[in-house]
């Protein structure tokens, strides 16, 4: 008996850490966007423009993108302030809790007009095609083209992105920036 209770005892520790390492807790995630809430909204609807809407982003990206931050892969005066101190169970957390709200995107434009290099990915809408594809809808110009800006100039480096946006001209940026600023977007809560 005592041999089967400490195997289910070992067994729930390593759920436990799973979940902490791997899955993230949206409720614990929910109260560290205290931390966040200024420039990204609690539910991840930006509420300053250079900051990017983060809600309902794959919770992959927002993992990753914190991790750079941290590590510094990825630079930015405010970003890499706020990710330092950052335990990775904290950004499992806080990706499982932007993770999960619904976005829905609104085009006001006709689709066949959308950045022909672009939409296979990021879609018409801006919404990412795939799991490892972030949302583009309805970030403000500034932001879309300071990103393309810095993966073209090294910046930021991503092996897809680094290519396609060494490639783009400066009115081309402008172009696919103003094109996904021009979606509407609406996040909505989990809880
Ligand atoms: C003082 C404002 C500010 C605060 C506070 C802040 N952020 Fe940010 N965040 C930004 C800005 C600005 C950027 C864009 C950085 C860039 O241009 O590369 C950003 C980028 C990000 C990104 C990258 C998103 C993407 O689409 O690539 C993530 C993820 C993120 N922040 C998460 C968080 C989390 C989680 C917190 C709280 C722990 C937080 N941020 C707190 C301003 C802020
Ligand atoms: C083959 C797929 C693919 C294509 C085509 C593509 N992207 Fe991306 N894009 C990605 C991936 C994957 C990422 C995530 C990069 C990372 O993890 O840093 C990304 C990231 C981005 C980001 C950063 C978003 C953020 O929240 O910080 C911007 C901006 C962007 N892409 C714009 C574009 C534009 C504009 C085009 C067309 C000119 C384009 N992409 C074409 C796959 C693609």
């Amino acid at each position: 008996m005592r041999a089967v209770s400490a195997m289910v005892l070992g067994g729930a520790v390593l759920a436990g850490a799973a979940l902490s390492q791997g899955a993230g807790d949206p409720a614990s995630g929910k109260v560290l966007a205290g931390q966040c809430r200024t420039c990204h909204g609690i539910d991840g609807f930006a509420k300053i423009p250079i900051a990017p809407h983060i809600g309902g982003e794959p919770a992959s990206y927002i993992a990753a993108q914190l991790t750079a931050f941290r590590d510094g892969a990825r630079a930015h005066e405010m970003m890499s302030v706020v990710a330092k101190s950052l335990s990775d169970e904290q950004i499992a957390d806080l990706a499982a809790w932007y993770a999960s709200h619904t976005v829905t995107a609104t085009l006001s434009a006709d689709p066949a007009d959308a950045p022909e290099i672009c939409v296979d990915c990021h879609g018409a809408d801006g919404i990412g095609v795939t799991e490892d594809v972030p949302n583009l809808a309805a970030e403000t110009n500034i932001y879309t083209d300071t990103q393309l800006k810095a993966f073209r100039s090294g910046k930021r480096v991503h092996e897809v992105m680094t290519p396609i946006a060494q490639n783009l001209t400066d009115d081309e940026i402008r172009a696919a920036a103003d094109w996904y600023s021009s979606v509407s977007l609406s996040i909505e809560a989990s809880q």
